[in-house]
Order: structure tokens, then C-alpha cells, then sequence
């Protein structure tokens, strides 16, 4: 069992009073909150062992670099993968920018295609049509349902027809409609095409476990903020084989090995792919979080996400014009719900909740192209995560039904 006052208590930030209400906090798919231990480590990391790392030899630089490298085996073990295959970024989006300006300029070109979803962030969307540009190679869309699950028939259909896709880009968990993707069917679907595969994990990461050894995949990206660490940390993670052919991603200090007027030797590793100074701090704090998960049953968090998310689900879905987006009543879905309101705009909805103390979204929520696939520009989003209360949701409920109110008579 959960202890749900404890772990409250961890988190500062839950014990704000918004508007004179107490924060009821359901944008946790756009980023979590942070418990007291990462803003410690960090606040400790200042206080104590601030230096730049890998370059100097004087004890806090031995430190701070001892600090650095001791997470990234962290998230190594957290993923079930290798340490050399962890690399630090500063989010998801960059995470996929580095597969595509690395991978993708070396091995697509004219005449290729690239698989990618109806269901795609910008962040999984935009850097594929950068790189067309300059490269010239086909995307497709495969996709999704009125149940908001990826058609794989039409999967099949693709893989057979013309040459197989070099690469399947997809959302794990999709931040409008919160379709869970199978990944294992959808990765042995491919598998045989010799298909790359790059997995979104900025929406999974931090209700569900991987073991990536075990898994068929080749990149994974995430963002530390999604998982309670701090905001300027992410993860990629490549499969060994594929890091060591990849050339750099951005040049300067700290990915070199030698440097002449002329030429320069990159370094071998996930360090050829960390520029610069990276977020020391950051990545101390993304290792504090994993820590903080660490003392917990990961399936009692999960079990409490699910029920939360049931309970929001059928309270939702009795408000009669709501409609709720994605998986329908009783099937799997990421702790997120988003819906759209006949006669009421998200913003309107979101700010009279915002004057009860209650944080939702309200947007496109970086999903353009799904959102115009479903015949609408926003949506409303809700979205919970381990620290939130039933009594928050009812609260959610209760602010929506007082946006009608006060909104009907306005807006109909
Ligand atoms: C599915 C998905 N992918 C990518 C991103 C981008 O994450 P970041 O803004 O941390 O790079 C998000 C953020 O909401 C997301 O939900």
C-alpha cells in the first residue's frame, strides 16, 4: 500500500495554495513535480562539489565527475541497458534531433522511407522533415483508429509494399490520446525488415519499467522532467552497435580526443555526443529522482496511477457533450485524459479551473497534425501521476461543472 500522505509530504510544491485553494496538480504529462530529494542532491551538488567535470584534476573537478558518470551507470541499471550506451541530452526532442542529425544524415537518402505515426509529438515529427529536406527520403504515417490504437493491418500492408522503412519512429505512450503502443508486437512486425526502431519515451517513462537487453529496439528517449528530475536533462540511449558507427552530433570540448588546425578525433562513446558543459547539476538531480523511485514498490505506483486514471475515466465521460480522446472505457491508457467539450474552449475551461486551484492544459499539446486529424484545433487535458488524490479529480469534476455554469450562459 501506498503511503500517499508520506509521499505528499516529499513533494513541497503539493502544499501551495493557488489562488487561495490548495494545488490540485493534473499536468503531470507535461512535467512532474520534483520531490525534496532532487532539489537536495542538487542544492548539495552546488554547495559542495561544483566544478566543471572530465577536464581538470582538483578534487571538486574529480568529484563533480565522479558524480556525473555515477549516473549515467544509474540510468543504465534503470533501463536495463549499458552504461556506454547512455547518452545525456537536454530532452526528449533533443534526444531525437541527435538520432536524426547522426544516424539519419548517414544512412538516409533519396528513395528511402521512414515510418513514423498519426499519433506523433512535434518532437518526433519535425526533425524527420528538417532532415528531409536536406536528404530528400519519403515519411509515412501509419495510422491510428477511432480507438486510438495504430492500425497494424495497415502496418503489414506498408512492410510488404516497396522497400521496408529504414526506420519506425513512434510514441510510446501518445500525450493526447493515451494509447499505450504495443511495443514488443509492433517491434517483432518490423524486426525481419531490418527496420530500425526509435521509441518516444517521454510519456512511458515514468509509469512502466524496461529492460532494454531484452527488448528489440534501437534508440530510446526520454526527458528527466517527465520522470520528477529537474528540467535541461534527458536521455538517449542507443544500442551499442549503432553508437559506435554514428558520427558526432555537435562538435566543440568534450567530444574530442585531438584537435589540429586541420582535422580532429572524435572520443568513442556516448561522450563523443556531449559537447560542451553539460547540465552537471541536472543530471545529479535526474539521478536523485531515480533514487527517490527507487524506495518505492514500482507496481504499487503504477497500480494507484491506473486507478486514479479509471476514476477520473468514468467521472468524465458521464458529463453529458464531453468527449473523451483515445482508448475507450475499461482499455489500457497512459495516467492522461484529454477531451474535447462541445460548446466550451479549453482555455476558457482551464482558466476557471486555474481560479480553483486545479492545473490542467489546454491546447495542441505539440500534436498539430493528430488534433486537425480529429476535426479539432485543442483539447483539454488531464494527466496524473503518483502523488495525486481522488479528491483532486473530484475537485476536477467539480470545477468543470462550474466552468459550464459560468461559461454557458457566455458562450451558448
Ligand atoms: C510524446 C512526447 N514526446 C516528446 C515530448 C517532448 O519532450 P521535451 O519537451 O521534454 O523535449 C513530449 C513532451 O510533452 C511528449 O509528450
Amino acid at each position: 500500500m501506498l503511503d500517499l500522505k508520506r509521499i505528499r509530504q516529499d513533494f513541497p510544491i503539493l502544499q501551495e495554495k493557488i489562488n487561495g485553494y490548495p494545488l490540485a496538480y493534473l499536468d503531470n504529462a507535461a512535467t512532474t513535480q520534483k520531490p525534496r530529494l532532487v532539489v537536495e542532491k542538487m542544492r548539495h551538488f552546488y554547495y559542495h562539489d561544483n566544478a566543471n567535470i572530465h577536464r581538470g584534476f582538483h578534487t571538486l573537478a574529480e568529484r563533480a565527475t565522479a558524480a556525473y558518470e555515477k549516473v549515467r551507470q544509474e540510468v543504465a541499471r534503470f533501463l536495463g541497458a549499458k552504461t556506454e550506451e547512455i547518452i545525456f541530452v537536454r530532452n526528449t526532442t533533443e534526444a531525437i534531433n541527435l538520432v536524426a542529425f547522426t544516424w539519419g544524415r548517414k544512412f538516409l537518402q533519396s528513395g528511402d522511407r521512414i515510418l513514423l505515426t498519426e499519433m506523433e509529438h512535434h518532437a518526433n515529427i519535425v526533425p524527420w522533415l528538417i532532415l528531409q529536406q536536406e536528404k530528400g527520403f519519403e515519411i509515412e504515417y501509419l495510422p491510428f483508429d477511432e480507438e486510438g490504437e495504430l492500425n497494424r493491418h495497415q502496418l503489414r500492408q506498408i512492410l510488404s509494399q516497396g522497400p521496408p522503412p529504414k526506420l519506425f519512429a513512434f510514441t510510446h505512450a501518445s500525450n493526447v490520446l493515451g494509447t499505450i503502443n504495443p511495443l514488443r508486437q509492433l517491434s517483432a512486425l518490423v524486426q525481419p525488415y531490418g527496420t530500425k526502431i526509435l521509441l518516444d519515451a517521454a510519456q512511458s517513462i515514468a509509469h512502466q519499467r524496461f529492460n532494454l537487453q531484452r527488448q528489440q529496439i534501437d534508440f530510446l528517449a526520454f526527458s528527466g522532467h517527465k520522470i520528477y528530475g529537474p528540467t535541461g536533462v534527458g536521455v538517449l540511449w542507443v544500442r551499442q552497435e549503432i553508437l559506435e558507427q554514428l558520427p558526432p552530433f555537435l562538435g566543440g570540448g568534450g567530444m574530442i580526443e585531438e584537435v589540429g588546425w586541420e582535422n580532429f578525433k572524435p572520443l568513442q562513446g556516448p561522450g563523443k555526443f556531449e559537447a560542451g558543459t553539460p547540465s552537471i547539476a541536472a543530471v545529479i538531480g535526474l539521478g536523485a529522482a531515480l533514487e527517490y523511485l527507487s524506495q518505492w514498490e514500482e507496481e504499487d505506483l503504477f497500480a494507484w496511477e491506473k486507478e486514479l486514471t479509471a476514476y477520473a475515466y468514468q467521472q468524465l465521460q458521464e458529463l453529458p457533450g464531453l468527449k473523451i480522446l483515445g482508448p475507450g472505457a475499461g482499455k489500457e491508457r497512459a495516467p492522461l485524459i484529454a477531451f474535447s467539450w462541445e460548446g466550451f474552449h479549453g482555455h476558457d475551461l482551464t482558466t476557471v479551473l486555474d481560479t480553483l486551484g486545479v492545473a490542467v492544459r489546454a491546447g495542441h499539446h505539440c500534436a498539430m497534425p493528430l488534433h486537425r486529424k480529429l476535426g479539432l484545433t485543442s483539447s483539454t487535458r488531464a494527466s496524473f501521476a503518483f502523488y495525486n488524490q481522488k479528491e483532486e479529480i473530484d475537485r476536477l469534476l467539480e470545477g468543470l461543472k462550474k466552468a459550464r455554469q459560468i461559461l454557458a450562459g457566455r458562450i451558448r
